[in-house]
């Protein structure tokens, strides 16, 4: 089956100044693949700095790649037309993390909404505003509410209000860059059930760049675990989450807070990642990880197949300690319960006291 949305072996560089007159290629993004399809989520994981956004933008094509291809439906989208790149655009919309950056603080939300559907000529004026009010109903906002500013909704609000106008073109998929992470915790679980309750309303595919693992163990079908700007594993949420494969995954897993431990210290994630324009050969994870051995350091692992659609870039990956307790940990993580709580209290179910908070 074609993929909806695919990136094939994408590699983005920065040149860096190293000193008078030197700059060294900083690979940010380095030979990445993947794809989501109709209906699905992908979640991209990955320390700060490993590349994340980067390939966001590139799937957005608001930077180009030096190499690799992008495809929707198939079809390659580095060299579309004006004509072509405005319908790209419209199929594939971006949430960003800051809902305060991403609104025009002089534009009434009505504006906010209407705007792109005109644009997109996707309705007439007359039909704009009833598709604006039903938008807002759609991410939990009032109809009332369209003459407001930006400036007049809370952080969660503004969010919902990001999240209906790129819905408001009627995307194939969304991009979703840090999108709960400038929230209070107790928001983030409602904007999480939002979008994925418009998923499944519409079919929409995501791609959710998230730092938190016990968020993207819930919404996300599939899942890339990104390291200094290459993809070390993939593969479905359940068998990744349950038999995470590669150290680098094992150690973000064991890293994870809980609720007995919210801070918990990302012990076997000592050290720094690798310096980007060290273009040596070797594992990128060779320095940090505890079961390197001489090949590690010489050769590259490709990802490797550990089962089915799942992969890893280790050579070590089949022959690892299992990381049993990776699933319970993060079941128990505040971000899980705060979600599962919420989807029961949706549901008219009974929720505990204290349960929305922790
Ligand atoms: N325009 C640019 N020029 C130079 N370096 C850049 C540029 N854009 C990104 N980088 C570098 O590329 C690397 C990857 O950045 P990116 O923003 O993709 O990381 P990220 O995984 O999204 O991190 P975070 O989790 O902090 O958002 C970083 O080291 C960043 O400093
Ligand atoms: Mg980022």
């Amino acid at each position: 089956m074609t993929p909806l949305l695919a990136a094939e072996n994408l590699v983005k560089s920065f040149s860096v100044s190293t000193g008078w007159r030197n700059t060294k290629r900083f690979y940010a993004v380095d030979n990445v693949s993947l794809h989501v399809e109709r209906g699905r989520t992908l979640a991209i994981v990955g320390e700060s700095g490993c590349g994340k956004s980067t390939v966001g933008s590139m799937l957005l094509r608001l930077q180009d790649p030096d190499s690799g291809r992008i495809l929707l439906d198939g079809a390659g989208v580095m060299t579309l037309d004006r004509d072509g790149l405005r319908r790209f655009r419209r199929r594939v919309q971006v949430v960003f993390q800051d809902p305060f950056a991403s609104l025009d603080p002089r534009e009434r939300i009505r504006d906010v909404l209407m705007r792109p559907m005109l644009l997109h000529q996707l309705c007439d004026k007359a039909e704009a505003p009833k598709r604006a009010a039903a938008l807002m109903e759609a991410v939990g906002l009032s109809a009332s509410q369209l003459d407001r500013f930006p400036h007049q909704f809370s952080g969660g609000q503004r969010q919902r209000i990001a999240i209906a106008r790129a819905l408001s073109v009627q995307p194939d998929v969304i991009i979703c860059d840090e999108p709960v992470s400038a929230l209070d915790v107790s928001v983030q679980a409602q904007v999480v059930n939002l979008l994925q309750d418009l998923q499944r309303d519409t079919g929409v595919a995501l791609i959710f760049i998230s730092h938190d693992l016990s968020v993207v163990r819930h919404l996300a079908h599939e899942v890339a675990v990104m390291y200094s700007g290459r993809v070390v594993e993939q593969g479905e949420t359940k068998p990744l989450f349950e038999r995470p494969s590669h150290p680098y995954t094992q150690a973000l897993l064991a890293a994870a807070p809980t609720i007995e431990a919210p801070k918990r210290a990302p012990t076997l994630l000592s050290g720094e990642p690798p310096d980007p324009t060290d273009r040596t050969p070797g594992c990128r994870f060779a320095a940090r990880c505890a079961y390197r051995t001489e090949q590690c350091l010489q050769e590259e692992p490709a990802l490797m197949k550990i089962e089915g659609e799942h992969l890893a870039a280790c050579f070590l990956a089949k022959t690892l300690p299992p990381v049993s307790n990776a699933v319970d940990v993060l079941s128990e993580t505040p971000a899980a319960a705060r979600i599962a709580a919420y989807r029961r209290a949706r549901d008219g179910q009974t929720i505990l006291p204290g349960e929305m908070q922790k």
